[in-house]
């Protein structure tokens, strides 16, 4: 019944020895849809995020792929799945353009034998930069840039370009503007809109109710380690997402 999911947990639990940082963590994720996971400080999100981009391990619980178990050893086990994470710290190179941290871990090299030399072919590396940057309609100044020179909102315009750029079918992002003003802000909701529009599905982790109210189509609400609710953001004022967040309101689903 839940084929049509891209990404699914079900009561994914992970134990740190005494400290239960999950519980029971259940998220289903539809195609090309824009779905926010909220919860307090503590509530577990992070670790259910790093659970479903294959950076941690699950103590239990299961996690499919289109309706498929999955069993992640790495972030990079997920991307081969289509599953591609923005982690906080984004995971890139300043010292480098905006074209080699796009292609950072799946380089593309000239024909062997030069392959074997190592040299990379950062013709065509540049020219599908260029082609992702226009297709997801993402602001980055120049494919040329060195990121060490970019703002805040730049480099993770970069690295969103790098999650959703490459077969993604789903892009997860941890608090993707939690660092950025409102213009950037702005711009990183509307880089969220535009990868939707490409078919991409989206996991957007905030603390902001107003950019979750903005940009999502569906809210699921973690508090102490369970997944309580989850919504479609048209149905749920921002009153029931926070009572459902503290435990004050627990809807009737
Ligand atoms: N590696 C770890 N070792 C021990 N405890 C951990 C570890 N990671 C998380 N925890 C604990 O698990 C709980 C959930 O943490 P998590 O980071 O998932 O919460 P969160 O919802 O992301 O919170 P925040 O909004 O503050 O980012 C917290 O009590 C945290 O201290
Ligand atoms: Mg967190």
């Amino acid at each position: 019944m839940n084929s049509e999911l891209v990404l699914e947990a079900k009561g994914l639990a992970k134990r740190y020895g005494a400290v239960v940082a999950l519980a029971h963590g259940d998220f289903g994720l539809r195609a090309a849809e824009v779905h926010a996971m909220v919860g307090d400080n503590g509530a577990g999100k992070s670790t259910l995020l790093k659970l479903m981009a294959g950076a941690v391990r699950p103590t239990s619980g299961e996690l499919l792929v289109g309706g498929v178990p999955v069993s992640f050893s790495s972030p990079r086990d997920a991307q081969r799945q289509g599953i591609a994470t923005v982690f906080q710290n984004l995971g890139m190179i300043d010292h480098l353009d905006a074209t080699a941290n796009l292609f950072l871990g799946r380089e593309e090299y000239l024909p062997v034998p030069l392959k074997w030399l190592g040299i990379l072919d950062k013709r065509k590396m540049r020219a599908q930069a260029v082609e992702a940057v226009g297709r997801l309609k993402i602001n980055v100044r120049s494919v040329d840039a060195l990121l060490g020179g970019m703002s805040g909102g730049q480099r993770q315009a970069v690295a969103v370009a790098r999650a959703a750029a490459f077969g993604s079918r789903a892009v997860i992002m941890d608090e993707p503007t939690a660092a950025l003003g409102v213009r950037e802000t702005a711009a990183v909701l509307d880089m969220i809109r535009h990868v939707k529009a490409q078919g991409i599905a989206v996991v957007l982790v905030s603390h902001r109710l107003d950019e979750v109210f903005a940009v999502t189509d569906r809210i699921t609400v973690l508090r102490r380690g369970r997944t309580v609710a989850t919504n479609n953001t048209a149905d749920v004022s921002r009153e029931d997402v926070v009572g459902m967040m503290t435990g004050a309101f627990v809807p009737s689903i």
